[in-house]
């Protein structure tokens, strides 16, 4: 039997510097998308896919993140008096029980593998997720949730995926593909945001990994990579060709890229339409605003 995913490391120490002036006070991570904070997404994909220990890895200026999972008691006193029972249980979903939730701060901005190291101890040696906040992904199974399943066939170490246009490329960790077996393939080489022209496939690394926790002792060597910075990447490209071995799974679903402004948006619009009780009135406000714009051209 395989050991079961329970730990999941959500890197959030970034300064959100795309954001700003907006992040000067307020962390990226709890930026609202809809009526949720961005991180609230990553955590229900998380759960779904049977995670029982969110570790945060933040930095100075994020104690609005680590309030945002506290208890409220004062509020839901208030909404108790007053009869609100469906936003008290809106409440009470978003709670974190004692024990489940531990934060660690990274002191340095070093890079994301050296944020994924920070959590080490708090992993032993027992496979664990990695989930970036910032990509958001609507699907109907939660994308981690896929993995966690592809993952109990092939073990190893598993990295989310999906094809980006080729200008994109640069970007992101891009993946040479050993073997296509459609949903997965196997990797044979790994680049973390490689020169423009020099990408091995458009095949994009998005922010949900399944690793091993030879990972994190590959992290123990501290290399930098791209950037001048210690990357996620380069540890587990490190693992091609071992036993354990590195996967690529191409996920059912929308990502959206919550990092940037425009997609941000985006998910704003998406996530807006999909929601029962705004969609009408949103859907009718888009027609109206293209059309306007049109007729102006
Ligand atoms: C990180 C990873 C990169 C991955 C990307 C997905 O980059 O280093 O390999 O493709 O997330 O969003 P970042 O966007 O933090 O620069």
């Amino acid at each position: 039997m395989r050991n079961k995913v329970t730990k999941a490391i959500f890197p959030v120490a970034g300064l959100g510097t795309r954001f700003l002036p907006a992040t000067k006070s307020v962390p990226k991570e709890i930026m609202t998308l809809v009526d949720q904070p961005l991180v609230q997404y990553a955590i229900d994909e998380a759960r779904a896919a049977g995670i029982k220990e969110f570790i945060f890895v933040t930095s100075r200026g994020k104690g609005a993140l680590e309030d945002y999972f506290d208890h409220a008691p004062q509020l839901e006193q208030e909404l108790k008096k007053k009869g609100k029972e469906k936003l008290l249980e809106i409440l009470r979903s978003t709670n974190m029980d004692s024990g489940e939730i531990a934060y660690i701060r990274q002191h340095k901005a070093l890079g994301l593998g050296h944020a994924v190291w920070c959590a080490r101890r708090l992993i032993g040696n027992e496979p664990f997720a990695v989930m970036l906040p910032d990509d958001v992904i609507a699907a109907d199974k939660p994308c981690l949730q896929q993995m966690v399943e592809a993952y109990e066939e092939t073990g190893g170490n598993m990295v989310a995926a999906m094809e980006v246009p080729a200008d994109k490329a640069s970007s992101y960790g891009i993946l040479d593909v050993a073997e296509d077996m459609g949903a997965m393939v196997k990797v044979g080489g790994m680049v973390e945001k490689p020169e423009p022209g020099t990408a091995p496939s458009n095949l994009a690394v998005i922010g949900r990994y399944i690793l091993s926790p030879q990972i994190l002792r590959n992290l123990n060597q501290k290399q930098t990579g791209a950037g001048g910075e210690i990357q996620l990447t380069d540890a587990i490209a490190q693992q091609i060709g071992s036993e354990e071995g590195v996967y690529g799974y191409r996920f059912n679903g929308q990502r959206y890229d919550c990092g940037s402004k425009a997609g941000f948006l985006q998910a704003t619009v998406a996530f807006g339409l999909a929601r029962e009780d705004l969609r009408d009135d949103l859907e009718a406000y888009l027609h109206e605003i293209v059309a306007a714009r049109k007729a102006a051209e």
